[in-house]
């Protein structure tokens, strides 16, 4: 009997199997962040920083750790994050991811970048989808958000902290910054490479996707209370705290330390979710204990992509969900609704 490489047994453990398996640029690719990387590793150091205050003697024999989103009911606080072509990663792409959030009943978020069409994605997988819209022209974005509500997307997903590519000097190729490309079946029919993010969209953009859709508008990388409060006011139905992973601009503050001034400034008016390195059961519980409604992931599940298709990313959303369960277990919070700042102590602040 042939005994494969052993079964990860955490999230973790999923990046070394696929920096084995990945070409260098495009682990790197994944796996790097802007200039310094100093956002991206504080992204995972302040969530590290933060301790729990467990309760005991609470009876904990039922946990549930199910929730709702924009009124859609998951069964963990775990979305997966937009993140464009996933064919680089392996050749089932978006539609293994998406066909694994719908088995973990959680959402999956669409990449405007995808591989896949957004017909096509919402063909392959019957779960709960947002589309996340850069808006490159808008033409190109008023064709996009018809077709994702035609397809039965739920929410159009703005990605707000892209106005130009942030400065990634980790995937080299022959000495010169790597942009995997584009593959040739991607969502919008054409070349990518020739279309430039648009550095002039402003919150008039905002209002003008409203008046195109019926859909919630979701904005992701809100990083201040004056854009979240900017952001209830243009009509916002959620928010997603992010740094894009540490990818954009660098030298912003870890997401969970923006967190609580967005969640003050909100004032329930929006929903409000976080993601960047997120990597634990633990690190979900800190988010929702500080007011996030739910957190997204993004390189955990691409890297489980890349080890083991559609498999791996139900994998990794059963990991955080067994981690998940077992904290609410030990901190003595049978239900998310138990979580609040009572359930963490940050040394720093608190
Ligand atoms: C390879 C890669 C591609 C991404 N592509 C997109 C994208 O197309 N649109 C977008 O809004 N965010 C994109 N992101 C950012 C993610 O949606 C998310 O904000 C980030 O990965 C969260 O941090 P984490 O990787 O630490 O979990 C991408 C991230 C990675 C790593």
């Amino acid at each position: 009997m042939t005994s494969g490489p052993a079964k990860p047994i955490n999230v973790l453990q999923y990046e070394s199997l696929a920096r084995e398996k990945l070409s260098q640029e495009v682990y790197e690719f994944v796996a790097g962040g802007a200039e310094e990387e100093v956002t991206l590793r504080e992204n995972r150091a302040a969530l590290q920083r933060i301790q729990l205050r467990p309760r005991v003697l609470v009876d904990v024999s039922h946990i549930d750790a199910s929730t709702t989103v924009l009124g859609e009911r998951v069964a963990l606080p775990v979305l997966l994050a937009p993140a464009g072509g996933q064919q680089l990663l392996h050749p089932d792409g978006e539609l293994a991811s998406a066909r694994a959030a719908a088995a973990a009943g959680t959402i999956a978020v669409l990449s405007t970048t995808s591989s896949y069409s957004i017909e096509e994605v919402a063909e392959a997988a019957d779960g709960p989808k947002w589309f996340q819209l850069y808006i490159f022209s808008r033409e190109i974005a008023a064709d996009l958000v018809q077709r994702a509500e035609a397809a039965g997307y739920a929410a159009i997903c703005l990605t707000v902290d892209s106005p130009r590519l942030g400065r990634r000097e980790r995937p080299l190729r022959d000495g010169q910054p790597f942009f995997p490309p584009i593959v040739p079946k991607n969502l919008l029919g054409f070349d990518l490479r020739s279309i430039q993010h648009n550095p002039a969209v402003t919150w008039h953009d905002v209002d003008w996707l409203r008046s195109l859709t019926s859909l919630p508008i979701v904005l992701k990388g809100i990083m201040t209370a004056e854009d979240a409060c900017l952001a209830v006011e243009h009509g916002v139905l959620a928010i997603v705290v992010s740094n894009h992973g540490g990818r954009q601009l660098d030298g912003v503050p870890a997401t969970i330390d923006v967190l609580p001034e967005v969640v003050e400034a909100v004032e329930g008016r929006a929903e409000v979710l976080l993601d960047g390195g997120v990597r634990r059961g633990t690190d979900v519980l800190k988010a929702l204990a500080l007011g996030a409604r739910a957190v997204l992931i993004g390189r955990p599940y691409l890297y489980a992509l890349a080890v083991d298709g559609e498999p791996g990313v139900r994998h990794v959303l059963g990991l955080l969900s067994d981690e998940l369960e077992t904290a609410m277990a030990l901190l003595g919070c049978p239900s998310l609704d138990h979580l609040g700042r009572g359930s963490i102590r940050r040394p720093s602040i608190d």
